[in-house]
């Protein structure tokens, strides 16, 4: 379809250097929730996500590991792939940047920004943060009892001084200002647009964009004895998987520049200040729109590997259900902001909102169908008010759910959704179906339709999240595979009076506490 909208989104490319976990399983899963959305939408999508596997954490991880770094990345980069199949994320792409395509995209921005002149040759001497791959200056760190230095993130740095391109950062402040004024929704949510705004106007000093005291890197073209800073590298991931340097390519033609690079509020930095004066130096497009969201704490305390508490994704979908994890990270907390795991409330939501308010009201009137309509679609008389009101509402989520949709408000989107969950069971409760077998037998039929074509919208809304699930709930409602989209919520996709459903199985059980025991 030549017209066909375009979406391209991609996540931060994972470090190499730990085995995944919740936080990285959290990011890819709201892009992967969005990337169904919008091919739910009509829209073409790229969906790009992959593995950061150079620089120095990575070279000291392979090192500790006892492992060449090739061999090192190319195991753990295999566990994020592992992940990402598990979690159902649906993406197009998985880069590596130690792919050759990377490597000669990476090249090519080098030139780019050297023939811009926005290269020069100097020293650097000052604070690096392994952890962090970044820089620091003097007045942003702290120092512990026993002199150690301390960066804003927590991680300890150390004192560098080495011969160093620089990439000039600083002529760049005013440009990047003008854009984000031109492009309010350039930076979301709009606390991180504040941040980063006063950020760029304390001044930016040049980057140290190369490194010489260590080789686990890509090359700078024409002087061997660099190797490119890994977050220019690293950044670079996002235009590399179009295509680049190839501006003809059919990729690069249809997806760049990217809708959407969904980061952690801790990279925001690099994504909102120096990737955007990056590809304005190269004369390249900027992406569309960079969001920060939060972060997990467990059970209140921060997550990290030194205090063992580290959530592993697998674990937590084999005790609570791979889907409900997935609604339960999206449902919790508003998205931008940071959240608290706790095995109480994530029993809440799945017992309380899928397993009562969905699977009940989908397992109701799916038994009722099946006891009392001879498990076909029933055929529906003249609508109530009442019958009206419900539908009304059913037909409005689509325009409510995609507001939110496009502003990354995961939560809202989903509470679009289940205001009318809520709705329908009220309807069941106040139309008493089981009471109108007897009492009014055509009136019982025109309520469990309304019903049926109720759950059919909100089982279509529901996919992106909770993909395979609903997949089962669509299966039971008789919606054929090609009348799953968006465009077959109008009447066209409405069910068909008289065809015959399959026997309803409950989707959504309810967390018992022995489960945890077996599993
Ligand atoms: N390699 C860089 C990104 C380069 S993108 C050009 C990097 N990698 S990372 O593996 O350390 O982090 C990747 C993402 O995981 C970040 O967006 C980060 O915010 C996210 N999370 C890591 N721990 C997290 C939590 N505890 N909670 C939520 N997300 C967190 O940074």
């Amino acid at each position: 379809m030549a017209d066909q909208p375009t979406y391209y989104l991609t996540t931060p490319i994972y470090y190499v250097n730990d085995a995944p976990h919740i936080g990285h399983a959290y990011t890819t899963l709201a892009c992967d929730v969005l990337a169904r959305f919008k091919r739910l939408d009509g829209y073409n999508v790229k969906f790009l996500t992959g593995t950061d596997e150079h620089g120095q954490k990575v070279e000291k991880s392979a090192e500790a590991a006892g492992k060449d770094p090739q061999e090192f990345t190319d195991a753990v980069s295999q566990n994020f792939r592992d992940l990402a199949d598990f979690m159902n994320f649906s993406h197009d792409d998985f880069i590596r940047t130690t792919e050759p395509r990377h490597i000669a995209a990476c090249q090519a921005m080098w030139k780019r920004l050297e023939e811009a002149g926005d290269i020069y040759l100097g020293s650097y001497s000052g604070w690096y943060a392994v952890r962090d791959e970044a820089f620091y200056g003097e007045d942003e760190l702290t120092k512990t009892a026993d002199g150690k230095r301390i960066a804003p993130s927590g991680a300890e740095v150390e004192w560098v001084e080495e011969p160093s391109y620089f990439f000039k950062l600083s002529a760049w402040g005013d440009k990047l200002l003008a854009f984000y004024d031109a492009h309010p929704d350039f930076i979301l949510p709009e606390s991180r647009r504040n941040e980063v705004t006063s950020f760029v106007k304390g001044g930016l000093n040049d980057l140290s964009v190369s490194r010489t005291t260590f080789k686990w890197g890509v090359p700078v073209p024409g002087d061997d004895a660099h190797i490119m800073y890994v977050w220019l590298d690293a950044l670079t991931n996002y235009i590399t998987a179009t295509g680049f340097p190839d501006e003809q390519s059919a990729d690069y033609k249809t997806f760049w520049p990217a809708d959407l690079h969904m980061v952690g509020k801790d990279i925001l930095r690099f994504h909102a200040v120096y990737w955007p004066a990056f590809l304005m130096a190269a004369d390249l497009p900027l992406p569309k729109r960079i969001f920060a969201h939060g972060w997990w704490t467990n059970e209140g305390q921060k997550i990290s590997k030194s205090l063992g508490n580290v959530i592993d994704p697998i674990e937590l979908a084999n005790t609570y259900g791979l889907d409900q994890i997935r609604y339960f990270m999206l449902r919790e907390v508003p998205f931008g902001n940071d959240g608290d795991f706790s095995h109480s409330s994530m029993i809440n939501r799945m017992n309380g909102e899928l397993a009562n308010d969905l699977g009940n009201l989908s397992q109701r009137v799916l038994s009722m169908i099946a006891k009392n309509c001879d498990g076909k679609v029933p055929e529906p008389g003249e609508l109530s008010d009442d019958d009206h009101a419900l539908l009304a509402q059913t037909h409005g989520m689509l325009d409510k759910v995609r507001h939110h949709m496009d502003r990354q408000e995961f939560h809202h989107a989903i509470e679009s959704i289940w205001i009318v969950v809520r709705a329908a069971n009220g309807y069941v409760d106040h139309q008493a179906p089981w009471k109108l077998r007897k009492e009014d037998p055509a009136r019982m039929l025109t309520v469990l339709y309304v019903l049926a074509e109720t759950i059919r919208h909100l089982a279509i809304l529901l996919q992106p999240v909770m993909p395979q699930t609903i997949g089962q709930m669509l299966d039971q409602l008789g919606v054929p595979e090609d009348a799953r989209t968006f465009a077959a919520l109008g009447e066209g996709g409405a069910l068909k009076p008289g065809a015959a459903l399959p026997k309803p199985e409950g989707v959504f059980p309810r967390f018992v506490e022995e489960d945890s025991a077996n599993g």
